[in-house]
Order: C-alpha cells, then sequence, then structure tokens
C-alpha cells in the first residue's frame, strides 16, 4: 500500500493518527519532565537547555520529525472531522445521550485549533528567541505577564482536555480495549492528562505569584 492509499483508507488513517498521537504524547511528557526542571531553580533549568542543545545535529532532525508528526496529526484530524461532517449532515438524535461520547471526544477539532494556537504563540516566544539570553530569563520575563500566563494556563486546561481524550484513542487504536477495563482506561487517560497538564501549568502560576521563581 502506498502513502496516498493508506492516507485515503480509514484504517490505515487510523494507525497513522495513532503513530502521530504517540509520539506527540512522547514528546509533551519528555518535554513535561524537562520543563519541571524549573521548579529546581534557573540553575537546573538552563543546564538542562544546554545539555539538550549540545546534542548538535540530533536537535534540527529531532524538530523535523516532530513537525512531521504535527502535520500529520493536523491534516489527519482535520480529515476525519470533515468526513464526519459530511457523512452526518444532520446529527444523530442518538449521539447527544451516546454513552460513549465525552466532553473531550466531543470538543476534539475545537481543543486541537486551540492548542495550534498556543503552539504558533508558543513558539514565538520561546523558539524563535535571542539564543544569548539565558532560557529562564526568557521563560520568566514572558510568564510573569499576567495576560500571558492566563494564557498559558488557559491553553492548558484545553491541552488536557485535548489528551485525556487522545490517550485513551491510542489504547482504542492499539487494540487495547475490554469491556472488563474500559473504566480503568478512561479514568487512567484522564489522570494522565491532568497531571501532565498540571506540570506545565504550574510554571506560569509559579512565576506569576512567586517573586524569586525562575530568578
Ligand atoms: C508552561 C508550559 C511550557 C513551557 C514553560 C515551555 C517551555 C519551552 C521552552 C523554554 C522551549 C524552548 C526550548 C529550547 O529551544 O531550548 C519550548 C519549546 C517547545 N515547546 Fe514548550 N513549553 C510549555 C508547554 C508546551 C506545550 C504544552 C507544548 C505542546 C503542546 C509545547 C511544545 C513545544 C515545542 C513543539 C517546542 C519546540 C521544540 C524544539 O524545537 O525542539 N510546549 N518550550
Amino acid at each position: 500500500m502506498t502513502l496516498s492509499q493508506t492516507l485515503r483508507s480509514s484504517v490505515g488513517q487510523k494507525i497513522l493518527m495513532a503513530v502521530s498521537g504517540a509520539i506527540l504524547s512522547l514528546f509533551l511528557v519528555a518535554h513535561g519532565i524537562g520543563n519541571s526542571m524549573t521548579f529546581f531553580g534557573s540553575e537546573a533549568f538552563n543546564s538542562y537547555a544546554e545539555k539538550l542543545h549540545s546534542l548538535g545535529f540530533l536537535v534540527p532532525l529531532f524538530e523535523l520529525g516532530l513537525l512531521a508528526a504535527f502535520l500529520l496529526h493536523i491534516f489527519l484530524g482535520l480529515t476525519l472531522f470533515l468526513q464526519n461532517n459530511q457523512a452526518r449532515p444532520v446529527r444523530y438524535q442518538v449521539e447527544k445521550s451516546s454513552g460513549g461520547r465525552t466532553p473531550g471526544s466531543r470538543t476534539m477539532p475545537y481543543t486541537g485549533v486551540v492548542i495550534l494556537i498556543f503552539l504558533a504563540v508558543h513558539l514565538v516566544n520561546f523558539h524563535f528567541t535571542d539564543r544569548a539570553i539565558p532560557i529562564s530569563e526568557i521563560v520568566r520575563n514572558v510568564l510573569r505577564q499576567p495576560l500571558y500566563a492566563l494564557f498559558y494556563i488557559s491553553a492548558m486546561a484545553v491541552l488536557a482536555l485535548h489528551i485525556s481524550h487522545g490517550f485513551w484513542s491510542l489504547f482504542q487504536s492499539l487494540g487495547i480495549n475490554h469491556p472488563k477495563y474500559n473504566a480503568a482506561l478512561r479514568h487512567g487517560s484522564l489522570g494522565a492528562a491532568v497531571v501532565l497538564s498540571a506540570v506545565f501549568m504550574f510554571i506560569p502560576l509559579c512565576t506569576l505569584l512567586i517573586k524569586e521563581f525562575l530568578r
């Protein structure tokens, strides 16, 4: 099967959505662990960032892979959204009360768009910046501004909603699905999403409220 055939078949789309989602989830977990260095002070955070950048050519290679995963995920998400709308111009009555749907699953395309907007702002804030300035200072200068801090905090709440369904969906696509442990998988996905988003959320919160944070 060629890539274009895979992209057009619904099974292929599902697999690629799961693979790109898994790559993005792994990045998010690694980014959350790395960012948690902020809680150990500016020195710990800066030395972590320096070590990361000392990986040389691996960094742009990793960034290209990440960009490809993001683009594939967005493209497939958009395709799925348009297909669902086309297939059901009039919403099924049963959908409203269907037990399988959650706030996370219902809002996937919209939370996805919010995360995309967040990412654009985020990369301008922290990625396309003056590399001569320590990263802790860049983060502090942005996040001590109340509007930015609020934007980051709200975006992390939206992220929690998106990945809570994303993690669950990932299990389904991998065939990890059984009536016996589906409830545990749902709760586990929600719990993991809340913990991960909370790590990210505490950074703007601490920068805004604690004067000495990242100094
Ligand atoms: C408060 C939360 C966050 C903080 C403080 C933060 C901080 C940072 C910093 C400092 C960088 C630049 C790293 C460097 O180049 O040295 C960065 C890059 C990046 N962040 Fe975040 N981040 C946060 C949340 C997120 C979230 C939720 C996502 C994804 C949805 C994300 C996606 C990215 C991406 C894609 C990059 C570029 C990675 C690269 O080019 O290697 N970040 N972030």
